[in-house]
C-alpha cells in the first residue's frame, strides 16, 4: 500500500527521494510524488499518475527540485481516483505546508467542509489535502508550527503516517504517526523517515519506531521525538539485521521466483534457533506451561495468505491438542462478538505486522482479555510490538506482493507450536516428539528436492496457462492447501480460481465442471486420499482436465488416471504442508509468466494492507 520517505541531509534530496521510493514500490502504488525544500524555503512538488520511472522522467525533463529536505510517495489510492492531482505530496492554498500520508483521515469531509466555509478551495479528491490545509489554517492562524501539528493531529480521526514540510522551516521535516508505520533511519550523511524499513537499507541500519501519537522533528543531525503531551520521548534505537542483497533481485526475473527459491534457508532460519539437542524451544513464550494448559480455546486470525496459515493451523491444533481451534479472517473477527476471553488464545499471523484488519482483531481480542500470541516477519512491526508475545519468523524482507516465503514460514511455526504445546500437555510419546524432530532436520533438504523439480511444473503450467478457471481440491489440510494454491494462482495470473473441500464439489460446484476447466486434486492426506480422488474423478467425468498433487510413493497410482502428476517427497504430517505448498507456488509462478503478467506488483494489490 502507500509508501513515505523522508530525508534531512548532506546531499541532494531528489536521488535519495527516488531511489527510496524504488524500494517501496513492491508495497503496490498507482502514483507517486515528491517535494524538496530549498534553502531559501521554495517548496517544489513534482507527482505523476504510474510507475516511479515516470516520475523520473517528469522530474528531469522539468526545472530541477534543488536541496536537501524532501519528502516522497507511493499512491495506492482510497480517496479519490488515481491521477497526477490525486498523488501526493498534497499541499495547503499558500503552499507553505506540503503533505505525504498514509492511511485514512476518516472525518476528512466534515474537516473540508469548515475550511470550505472559510474561503479554501480544494484541488484534489484527496484526505490528504485536507490534512495540509487544515495544517496550513492553524499555523496561519497560530504561527507556531509545533501548535499547528498539535491542532491538526487534535482534530483528524482515523490512521495517519505524516511526513509534512513548512517553507518557513527549509532546514526540517516533521513526522506523526497513528496506526500506520512509520520510522526514522538514522544516518550518517543525514536523517530519515520511511514507512518501510527496505527503503532506508543501502542508507542506515539504524532506527527507531514512532509510537502512536508520537511527534517527530528531523534535521540533519537531530532527531527529537515527543508524546502526545508534547514531552520529549527518549527513543530506543535498534539495529535492523536484514541487508541490502536481500531486498534485490540477485540475478532472478523476479522477486517471487527469489523468495521461492530461498525457502529452504528461510525454513532453516526459522527451525534452528527453536531447536536443541532435540528439543523444540520457544523461549519467546517464557517458557510457561501454564500458557497452554489454562486454554479452553484457540482463535488463530489473520488476512489473505496468513488467514490459509490459520485454517492449517486450526486442524493441526485442534487434533494435536484437543482444545477447540478456530481461524478467523482477522476482518469479521472483530465485528462478529466473538466468544474471547482470559482463557482463550489468540494467535494473529501476519507477514508485515501491519496489516489493518489484523491490528485491529489482535487489539479486541486484548480488549477481551485474551492471551495474544503474533507471529510476524517484519521485526518491530506494530503488531510485533502490541501483542503479549511474539514470534518472528525469520523470512527476511519479502518484496513480491504473493507471499511464498512468509507463508512456508508461518506454517512451519504453526507446526513446531503444535508439538511444543502437545508436549506441554503430556500428550506426545518420546517416539512420537523424535520422529517429528527429524522430519523437521531433514525439512530444508526436502524443500530442495521438491524445487529441483521445477522443469515438470513449469511444463505443466505451459499446458494450462490459457485456461479461463481453475479449481483446487483436497480435504482436511490439503483442503486449508489448497486455499493458498488457489490465491497464489489468481492474485498473480488474475486466472479466475476457487478452493473447495473436495467433498463440497458435488454440492453445487460440480455444476461447473466441463472442458476447458482445470481441478488441482491435492491428495497428500492419507487418511482421506482415496476420497479425493474420487472427487477429482467426479469432476473429470465431466470433462475436466485434472492435475494432481501427491506424494511420491502415491505418484504411479495417479499417473495412469491423470495428465500431470506433481509429486513431492513424504515427511511428518504436520510438515507436509510446507513441502507441499512449494509445487502450487511455482504453478501459479510459470503459469503468469506464461501470460506475461506483472508478477511482483499484481494489478491492484498492496503488500501491506493498511486500511480496512
Ligand atoms: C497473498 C498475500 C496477502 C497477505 C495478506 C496479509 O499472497 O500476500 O493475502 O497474506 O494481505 O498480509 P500480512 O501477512 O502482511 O498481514
Amino acid at each position: 500500500m502507500c509508501g513515505i520517505i523522508g530525508f534531512c541531509g548532506e546531499e541532494e534530496a531528489v536521488p535519495v527521494l527516488l531511489e527510496g521510493l524504488e524500494k517501496l514500490e513492491y508495497r503496490g502504488y498507482d502514483s507517486a510524488g515528491v517535494a524538496v525544500i530549498s534553502g531559501d524555503g521554495v517548496i517544489r512538488i513534482r507527482k505523476r499518475k504510474g510507475r516511479i520511472a515516470s516520475l523520473r522522467e517528469k522530474i528531469e525533463a522539468e526545472e530541477p527540485l534543488p536541496g536537501t529536505v524532501g519528502i516522497g510517495h507511493t499512491r495506492w489510492a482510497t480517496h479519490g481516483e488515481p491521477n497526477d492531482v490525486n498523488a501526493h505530496p498534497q499541499a495547503g492554498m499558500s503552499g507553505r505546508i506540503v503533505v505525504v500520508h498514509n492511511g485514512i483521515i476518516e472525518n476528512y469531509r466534515e474537516i473540508r467542509q469548515f475550511l470550505e466555509r472559510r474561503g479554501y478551495k480544494f484541488l484534489s479528491e484527496t484526505d490528504t489535502e485536507v490534512v495540509a490545509q487544515l495544517m496550513e489554517y492553524y499555523y496561519l492562524g497560530k504561527g507556531d508550527l509545533m501548535d499547528a501539528v498539535y491542532s491538526m493531529l487534535d482534530r483528524i480521526k482515523g490512521s495517519y503516517a505524516l511526513g509534512i514540510l513548512c517553507s518557513d522551516y527549509p532546514g526540517q521535516l516533521i513526522a506523526a504517526r497513528k496506526d500506520a508505520p512509520l520510522l526514522i533511519g538514522y544516518g550518517e550523511d543525514g536523517n530519515y523517515i520511511a514507512s518501510d524499513v527496505t527503503a532506508l537499507l543501502s542508507h542506515t541500519r539504524t532506527v527507531s519506531y514512532l509510537e502512536d501519537e508520537e511527534v517527530a522533528v528531523i534535521t540533519k543531525d537531530q532527531v527529537t521525538v515527543y508524546d502526545a503531551g508534547r514531552l520529549v520521548v527518549d527513543k530506543e534505537l535498534h539495529t535492523v539485521e536484514w541487508d541490502v542483497s536481500a531486498a534485490e533481485k540477485g540475478g532472478y526475473s523476479h522477486f517471487m521466483i527469489k523468495e521461492i527459491m530461498e525457502q529452504p534457508e528461510a525454513v532453516r532460519k526459522t527451525l534452528s534457533p527453536r531447536l536443541r539437542d532435540g528439543r523444540i524451544f520457544f523461549e519467546e513464550l517464557g517458557e510457561d506451561p501454564a500458557f497452554i494448559r489454562n486454554c479452553s480455546s484457540i482463535y488463530i486470525i489473520g488476512c489473505g495468505s496468513a488467514y490459509h496459515v490459520g485454517v492449517v493451523g486450526k486442524y493441526m491444533l485442534e487434533k494435536h491438542l484437543r482444545i477447540p481451534a478456530e481461524a478467523c479472517l482477522a476482518s469479521e473477527f472483530r465485528y462478529s462478538d466473538p466468544i474471547v476471553g482470559p482463557d482463550t488464545l489468540v494467535i494473529v499471523i501476519s507477514q508485515s505486522g501491519e496489516t489493518l484488519d489484523s491490528m485491529a482483531a489482535l487489539r479486541e481480542a486484548k480488549r477481551r482479555g485474551a492471551r495474544t500470541l503474533a507471529i510476524v516477519n517484519v521485526i518491530g512491526s506494530s503488531i510485533a510490538r502490541e501483542a503479549d508475545y511474539v514470534i518472528y519468523t525469520w523470512a527476511g524482507p519479502e518484496i513480491a506482493v504473493a507471499t511464498t516465503k512468509a507463508y512456508s514460514t508461518q506454517l512451519l511455526l504453526i507446526s513446531m507450536l503444535t508439538v511444543y504445546f502437545k508436549d506441554q500437555l503430556g500428550k506426545i510419546t518420546p517416539e512420537e516428539y523424535d520422529e517429528y524432530v527429524d522430519e523437521l532436520l531433514a525439512l530444508p533438504d526436502k524443500l530442495d528436492q521438491v524445487l529441483a523439480r521445477v522443469g515438470n511444473i513449469q511444463k505443466t503450467a505451459s499446458k494450462y496457462f490459457n485456461l479461463d478457471s481453475m479449481f483446487f481440491i483436497g480435504r482436511n489440510l490439503d483442503y486449508a492447501l489448497g486455499l493458498e494454491g488457489s490465491l497464489k494462482l489468481k492474485e498473480i495470473s488474475y486466472i479466475h480460481s476457487e478452493s473447495y473441500a473436495a467433498g463440497e464439489l458435488k454440492h453445487g460446484t460440480i455444476s461447473l465442471m466441463e472442458p476447458g476447466v482445470l481441478v488441482v486434486a491435492i491428495a497428500t492426506c492419507e487418511s482421506v486420499l482415496d476420497k479425493t480422488f474420487s472427487n477429482m474423478v467426479e469432476a473429470t467425468s465431466r470433462g475436466a482436465d485434472a492435475v494432481v498433487l501427491t506424494t511420491e510413493e502415491h505418484a504411479g497410482n495417479f499417473e495412469k488416471t491423470v495428465k500431470a502428476v506433481l509429486s513431492v517427497p513424504s515427511t511428518h504430517d504436520l510438515l507436509q504442508a510446507n513441502l507441499n505448498i512449494v509445487p502450487l507456488q511455482l504453478f501459479a509462478y510459470y503459469v503468469a509468466l506464461n501470460r506475461g503478467c506483472d508478477i511482483d506488483k499484481p494489478r491492484n494489490l498492496a503488500k501491506s494492507v493498511t486500511v480496512e
